[in-house]
């Protein structure tokens, strides 16, 4: 496999001419895979770039990725992601800093979990066996832990513990080059949580391999102060949009519900009162879940799931019987149940519409089912 190591770099000239002799050693070890290393610098003041570019001529499988100026981490791993994907055609990307907070020992290990046949391998802190620094302060131990607890529970993916590792190695094919990279919601240091849920939603298979996450080595972290706020607001923002279906779904029911029940109601009092009670409760049922599904199916299509409209006129002629037969199953059941009710407990207002309700609520969830994983699904 060619891997290739993107290390993005600010001010790291003492530690990067370290690093990169420490890493072409490491990749001794495994000579059955070509390595390559690929610096993004954002024209660092100190001349790391420069750095770069005389130490090519000991290691040609090392890469320099210039950029114009420092545009945040987010935006130099994309920079760097590109270039690897493109020109250098990579099958495997490996993120990791520069200032040997990331143990180069460790890349073997995440190197094989690839080899097995994982996708996504995240070096983690917060799984038996990883670790932070001791020396941090206790704000910091609970900001990074707590965040990622924080990111865990919200995007709900529970197979992760550690949301902001800096360390990980994933698959290009089928993966990363299926992302779009144009997107992604932080050029700072919160690309990761978007670009781990985007992974997630791949379906790539995650394995966490416990890492130490040391001290940095010299220089400063290039951290943003606002990075803490800016992953809260990314992680908030995947879980809007990702919730966005669902919260419309429900309106364009509620909007169902009330021309449903306020016709059943009409049908019932006014227009069939003189029959049986039991039949004219169904026919009120049946007729306005006919009424209430046409209005829903409109909101939906152009509203709910505008992001899969039915558009194309075979789809919308295949899907629109589909689509009334199996929402008419709940109403069938919904009339009968009604009118059953009304017949054993009494013609009432309440037990009407009680039976009704709880007839629409069973219909709610055949209905959201049916509609999701069938009429508006989504189409790759
Ligand atoms: N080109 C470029 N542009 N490089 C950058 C930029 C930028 O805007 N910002 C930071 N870097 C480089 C740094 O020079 C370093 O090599 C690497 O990216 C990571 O930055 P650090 O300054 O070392 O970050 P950190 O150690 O504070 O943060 C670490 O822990 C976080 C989780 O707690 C990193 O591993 C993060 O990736 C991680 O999210
Ligand atoms: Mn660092």
């Amino acid at each position: 496999m060619k891997i290739v190591i993107v290390i993005p770099t600010y001010n790291e000239v003492d530690n990067i001419t370290r690093l990169i002799p420490v890493l072409f050693d490491e990749f001794k070890k495994m000579p059955h895979h070509d390595f390559h290393i690929l610096v993004v610098d954002g024209n660092s003041p100190d001349g790391t770039g420069q750095k770069v570019l005389e130490m090519q001529s000991s290691y040609p499988n090392l890469h320099l990725l210039p950029e114009e100026k420092k545009a945040g981490l987010g935006a130099a791993y994309i920079c760097g992601f590109r270039h690897a994907m493109g020109k250098m055609q990579a099958d495997v990307l490996v993120e990791m800093d520069a200032d040997f907070q990331h143990d180069p020992k460790d890349i073997p290990r995440l190197i094989q979990a690839v080899e097995e046949g994982y996708d996504y391998v995240l070096g983690s802190r917060f799984i038996k066996g990883g670790s932070i620094p001791k020396e941090w302060s206790f704000q910091r131990k609970f900001l990074s832990f707590g965040g990622s607890m924080f990111t865990r529970v919200v995007l709900g993916i529970f197979n992760v513990h550690d949301f902001s590792t800096g360390f990980k190695a994933s698959r290009v094919k089928g993966f990363v080059d299926k992302l779009d990279l144009d997107s992604v919601l932080s050029k700072g240091f919160a690309y990761k949580q978007d670009l781990l849920y985007r992974m997630y939603k791949q379906g790539a298979k995650i394995k966490e391999i416990p890492i130490a996450f040391a001290l940095r080595d010299r220089g400063d972290s290039k951290m943003e102060k606002n990075n803490f706020m800016d992953s809260l607001k990314v992680v908030i923002k995947i879980r809007l949009r990702e919730s966005q279906n669902f919260f419309r779904f429900i309106v364009v029911g509620f909007a169902g519900l009330f021309t449903d029940l306020g016709l059943f109601n009409i049908l019932r009092t006014l227009v069939f009162s003189s029959g049986e009670p039991e039949i004219s409760a169904r026919y009120s049922s049946a007729i306005s879940g006919l009424v209430a599904m046409t209005v829903t199916y409109i909101l939906n299509n152009y509203w709910s799931f505008s992001d899969r409209k039915v558009t194309s006129i075979t789809r919308l002629l295949r899907n629109a019987p589909l689509y009334y037969i199996s929402s008419y199953i709940p109403i069938l059941f919904r009339s009968w149940f009604t009118g059953y009710s009304v017949a054993t407990f009494g013609n009432t207002f309440l037990v009407a519409n009680t039976a009704f309700f709880i007839g629409v609520v069973i219909g709610l969830v055949w209905n959201f089912t049916v509609y999701s994983r069938i009429i508006w699904r989504k189409t790759k």
